[in-house]
């Protein structure tokens, strides 16, 4: 890992830091897991690795900004009513940290390499910071309200794409079998109508992956919080687009979201509403 500021004040520098440390230690412990349970169902996974990084994160934004606040996902019960509580009460806090320790959990528990640590910073509910980490590729992609994104000292730029059949569109096989019913109508719409779609199964890589250009767009519904907020502020700041699928910008506690370069955005809200899969 390229060495980053150690011991700042800077959020941005301890946001880095933490997604290093936490992506390092979870790299570590690939195919070396001690504890899998399901949380609600076998689609629904959590390690002992998501907790640990998870715990380390928090003890590190802590002993810098002992005030802030932390939504973390392993810090909320599962299930959209918790979650939504957990926003609810989140959302009046002036400085909130927003971590997912490990996105791509179930790639994790069968290593499949593709998962990262999400780390975002809101002010009076705006994400102004968002770091995203592939500890596999050694990957840091970094956003700044205003300043711009970027992976590595190089500009993420969103991808020149013009329409939707000259784009890759990344999809999710959401956990929640209602939500991945929905997404399905989705999927099936969109295929035929992009040039390829992709299933990672990371939503904050998928949003990178936007921001850097490698993909055109993304799409899913149920999503949370933890999912989404560093991603979608590096998605903005790349030149990219950001809204829910009835077309209202990003905010934090949207579930459900069309993701793209801007240029194919009308075109992938258009197939998502006339398959019936926006999930509103
Ligand atoms: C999940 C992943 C997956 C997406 C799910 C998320 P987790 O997060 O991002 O790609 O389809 O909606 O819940 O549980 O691995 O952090
Ligand atoms: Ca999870
Ligand atoms: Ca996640
Ligand atoms: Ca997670």
């Amino acid at each position: 890992v390229t060495p980053y500021v150690v011991g700042s004040k800077n959020p941005l520098a301890v946001a880095i830091n933490c997604a290093a440390k936490a992506g390092e230690w979870i790299k570590s412990r690939l195919g070396d897991i001690k504890a899998v349970n399901e949380k609600f169902s076998p689609q629904d996974l959590v390690t002992d690795v998501d907790k640990g990084a998870e715990a380390m994160i928090r003890k590190l934004i802590l002993t810098h900004f002992p005030s802030h606040d932390i939504l973390g996902e392993e810090g909320v019960a599962p299930g959209a009513a918790a979650s939504a509580a957990a926003w609810q009460e989140a959302s009046s806090s002036e400085f909130l940290w927003i971590i997912d320790p490990l996105d791509g959990t179930t790639n994790f528990v069968h290593g499949f390499p593709f998962f990262c640590v999400s780390i975002a910073l809101a002010f009076k509910g705006e994400v102004i910071i968002g770091v995203i980490y592939d500890p596999i590729r050694d990957e840091m992609f970094v956003a700044e309200k205003g300043k711009g994104s970027y992976m590595h000292g190089h500009t993420n730029r969103v991808s020149a794409d013009a329409r939707l059949e000259e784009s890759i569109i990344a999809v999710g096989f959401n956990p929640d079998r209602q939500a991945a019913l929905i997404n399905l109508k989705g999927i099936t719409a969109l295929s035929g109508k992009a040039r390829s779609l992709r299933a990672g199964g990371s939503a904050a890589l998928h949003l990178a992956y936007v921001a850097a250009g490698r993909l055109g767009g993304y799409y899913e519904v149920n999503l949370n919080a933890w999912d989404t907020a560093a991603g979608a502020l590096m998605v903005a700041e790349s030149g990219g687009k950001v809204t829910d699928t009835a077309g209202n910008p990003y905010h934090v506690g949207a579930r459900n979201l069309i993701v793209s370069n801007g240029a194919i955005h009308q075109e992938l809200m258009e197939v998502i509403e006339a398959a019936g899969a926006t999930g509103n």
